[in-house]
């Protein structure tokens, strides 16, 4: 059995869709959310959903007791990041090894790194005049977007592209493959 934590920090699309893909399925479940902005949209999609949802301080996160405490009472064994923005600790990247996916709006190695996410990720790839951008989906190590690719998926940037058009094509894709993606990954560790 697989009980996922979310980690979002924003909007909270793709965790929304998490919770709906997930709803009915006996192996996988979204057993909680973790949201470090106050100000985030997630967490009332969360409430929408009756889904815990924890609100963290960037301090919080970092108290190995305090975060490994919730983990456990919740009995958390994976974690995927959809849209946030803080770094996660060392600790958590040992206890989860291979067990902690996060989404990034580009083909990356490319448009990856600290402050790169959302709009300055699209707005970077269109300034650069990039034919292609897309979805990248990963595990997380200890730098910024940089663990081992699961999962990429491109798009075309045409030539009016705005980052808001961009962004559009993009979580069309995040949309599409992130539930799927991660469903087959979980199905093949079983
Ligand atoms: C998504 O496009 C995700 O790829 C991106 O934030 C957005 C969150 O949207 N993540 C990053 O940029 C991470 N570096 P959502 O809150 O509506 O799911």
């Amino acid at each position: 059995m697989w009980n996922i934590a979310i980690f979002a920090s924003g909007n909270g699309s793709n965790a929304e869709n998490f919770f709906n893909y997930f709803k009915k399925n006996n192996e996988i479940k979204i057993s909680m959310v973790f949201c470090d902005n106050p100000q985030a949209y997630v967490i009332k999609r969360a409430q929408n959903h009756s889904i815990k949802c924890v609100e963290i301080t960037r301090k919080q996160l970092k108290d190995q007791d305090f975060m490994i405490k919730q983990l456990e009472q919740n009995n958390i064994n994976f974690i995927v990041l959809a849209g946030f923005l803080s770094k996660i600790p060392d600790f958590l990247v040992e206890k989860f090894e291979k067990k902690i996916v996060n989404i990034h709006p580009s083909l990356l190695p490319k448009y990856g790194g600290k402050g790169m996410y959302g709009h300055h990720v699209h707005q970077s790839v269109i300034n650069n005049n990039e034919k292609f951008s897309g979805i990248t989906i990963h595990f997380v190590n200890n730098v910024y977007d940089d663990g081992e690719i699961i999962f990429q998926a491109k798009c075309p940037v045409l030539e009016n592209d705005t980052a808001d058009s961009l962004a559009e094509r993009v979580h069309k894709l995040e949309y599409q493959y992130f539930t799927t993606e991660i469903e087959k990954l979980l199905n093949s560790k079983a």
